[in-house]
């Protein structure tokens, strides 16, 4: 019998390609994905394939997600970040169905020091935070059946041809031998899509709404986090040149607790190295 219609948007991206492999699998799930050809910013466009489609649950993953990008076209980042999460949440709203809106830690400014919950206040200071932060907003308001499932330094698409994450960076100076810097200084938590991927997997027939934190658990700066990838796929490690990095002066960490989960005891996230080692040991080949 099937349980769930299922529209994922940005399917051809990290987390939407992971997202459809992993809810593909259930055979009672109806899942569609659509990227660039439903184009989340054109509301008559959303609401058609509402109608045609008939989710009962929309998993927002389209999204423009280089910082640089949006921090130098803002138009198109809140056009897509805020504006597209606004169509999705009222045609969702509409249909009476549920959203899961993805966002990112950047809607904290990585100011504060100590880890930051769901009941801490944004303070976004990119045009990239600000923007999602503004689209997380919309669907808060839009859509009473919501979930805002925020994440950090996600890696390891599903799809070879979503954008390069910094993983992918890393094993390909890794594979060429080519020398790289890596802050020291920027500190976060990398999360692996697959697990992202199965945390939104547990909380499709779940009554909970509201914000939930999604990282691995742990942290590292981006040179440890270099360093272990090189090291487990078997690279020199000296490729990785750990730096200060200028642009992150006065900013300290974003480092997401995941309060909600550890609350609801719903889902335990991994430590970010033995998702990473898993992970490595699984795609070795592939990636
Ligand atoms: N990557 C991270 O480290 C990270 C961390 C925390 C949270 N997140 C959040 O997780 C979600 C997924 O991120 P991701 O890393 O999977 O992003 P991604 O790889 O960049 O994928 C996003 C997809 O959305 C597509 N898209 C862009 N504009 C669109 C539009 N107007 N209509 C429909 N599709 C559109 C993109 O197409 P094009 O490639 O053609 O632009 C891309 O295929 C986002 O909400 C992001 O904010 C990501």
């Amino acid at each position: 019998m099937l349980k769930n219609a299922i529209w994922i948007t940005g399917a051809e991206g990290r987390l939407g390609s992971a997202l459809v492999e992993l809810l593909k699998k259930d055979v009672d799930n109806k899942v569609v994905g659509t990227d660039m050809d439903v184009d989340i910013t054109d509301m008559e466009a959303v609401e058609q394939y509402m109608k045609v489609y008939r989710p009962n649950i929309v998993i927002n993953c389209a999204s423009i997600s280089d910082v640089q990008y949006c921090e130098q076209n803002m138009v198109q980042a809140f056009k897509v970040n805020a504006l597209g999460a606004r169509n999705l949440a009222a045609a969702s709203r509409s249909a009476n169905a549920k959203i899961i809106q993805l966002s990112t830690d950047d809607v904290f400014s990585g100011k504060a020091a100590g880890q930051l919950t769901e009941f801490d206040v944004p303070d976004p200071e990119s045009v990239y935070g600000k923007s999602k932060y503004a689209g997380e907003n919309y669907v808060k308001e839009l859509n009473p059946k919501h979930l805002i499932v925020r994440s950090s330094w996600v890696y390891g698409a599903a799809n070879e041809s979503a954008k390069e994450d910094y993983f992918s960076y890393v094993v390909n100076h890794g594979k060429s031998h080519t020398p790289f810097q890596a802050p020291l200084d920027r500190i976060g938590s990398p999360t692996g899509a697959d697990v992202l991927a199965g945390f939104i997997r547990c909380m499709l027939d779940k009554a909970e709404y509201g914000i939930y934190h999604a990282s691995c658990e742990g942290m590292c700066s981006r040179h440890e986090f270099a360093t272990a990838i090189l090291a487990l796929m078997g690279y020199d490690t000296e490729l990785a040149k750990g730096y200060f990095s200028v642009e992150n002066r006065g900013r300290i960490s974003i480092l997401l607790e995941n309060l909600m989960m550890k609350m609801t005891e719903i889902y335990v996230m991994p430590q970010w190295f033995d998702e990473l080692k898993a992970y490595i040991e699984k795609n070795k080949e592939s990636v």
